[in-house]
């Protein structure tokens, strides 16, 4: 089954996307980390894309239903896991199309619901490998040795769109844009709402019941 997280930025959507790919071995398609990868490689789309991530704001939709639509070219028949998209009407309309062209669905649309306060602390408390982009939590899952990454020895650092400031935009923009989204997969019966708050284990668990 293909599957979409969806939740405000630190729900824990890409923590659980890793989990989903460990353990059932489903292809992880992130549009955080797609964009991140094109702004390391310094690529036309990268050096379009970081203007409007570091200020928290949407890149716009084209961009990225193009993204989205190629690495789907190229995604093969593997399960996947949507993490990030869609985040607009525009984007989950454009989606249904892509999905149709490859005769493929979604089967369930798992939203993560965490309290406004609990996302501060995770969003200023992560950090994440400049390398590899594994991803830590100071206080909650921080790397064996400070400033190192457990996986590959890369440098452990704060996100660049983790700035209060940052997050400030991330999280109203996500109210006013991506929530009603939410409402749109309710309508269609694909929405499993999951408690987001307790440890990655219990969420998994919780996540691997909706989806089996
Ligand atoms: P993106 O990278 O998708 O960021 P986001 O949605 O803001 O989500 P985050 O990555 O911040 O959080 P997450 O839910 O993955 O949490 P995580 O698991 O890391 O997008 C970044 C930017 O790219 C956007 O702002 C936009 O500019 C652009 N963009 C991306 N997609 C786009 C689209 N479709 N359209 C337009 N623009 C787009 O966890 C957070 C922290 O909490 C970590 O430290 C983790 O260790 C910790 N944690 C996680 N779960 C738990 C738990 N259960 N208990 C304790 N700690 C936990």
């Amino acid at each position: 089954m293909n599957i979409l997280l969806f939740g405000p930025p630190g729900a824990g959507k890409g923590t659980q996307a890793a989990l989903l790919t460990q353990n059932k071995g489903m292809l992880h398609i992130s549009t955080g980390d797609l964009f991140r990868n094109n702004i390391k490689n310094k690529t036309p789309l990268g050096l379009e894309a970081q203007g409007y991530m570091s200020k928290g704001e949407l890149v716009p939709d084209q961009l990225t239903i193009n993204m989205v639509d190629d690495v789907l070219k190229s995604a093969g028949s593997k399960p996947f896991i949507l993490d990030g998209f869609p985040r607009t009407k525009n984007q989950a309309l454009a989606l249904e199309t892509l999905l149709e062209k490859r005769k493929t669905s979604i089967g369930k649309v798992v939203f993560l619901n965490v309290d406004n306060s609990l996302l501060m602390a995770r969003l200023t408390g992560r950090r994440v490998c400049k390398k590899c982009g594994a991803v830590y939590h100071i206080k909650n899952s921080p790397p064996k040795k400070d400033g190192i990454c457990d996986s590959c020895g890369g440098e452990v650092v704060l996100r660049p769109d983790d700035s209060d400031e940052a997050i400030e935009k991330r999280l109203s923009v996500y109210e006013e844009t991506t929530r009603p989204v939410k409402d749109y997969y309710r309508d269609k019966n694909l929405l499993a709402e999951i408690d987001g708050s307790e440890s990655s284990e219990k969420v998994f668990k919780k996540i691997e019941k909706v989806i089996c």
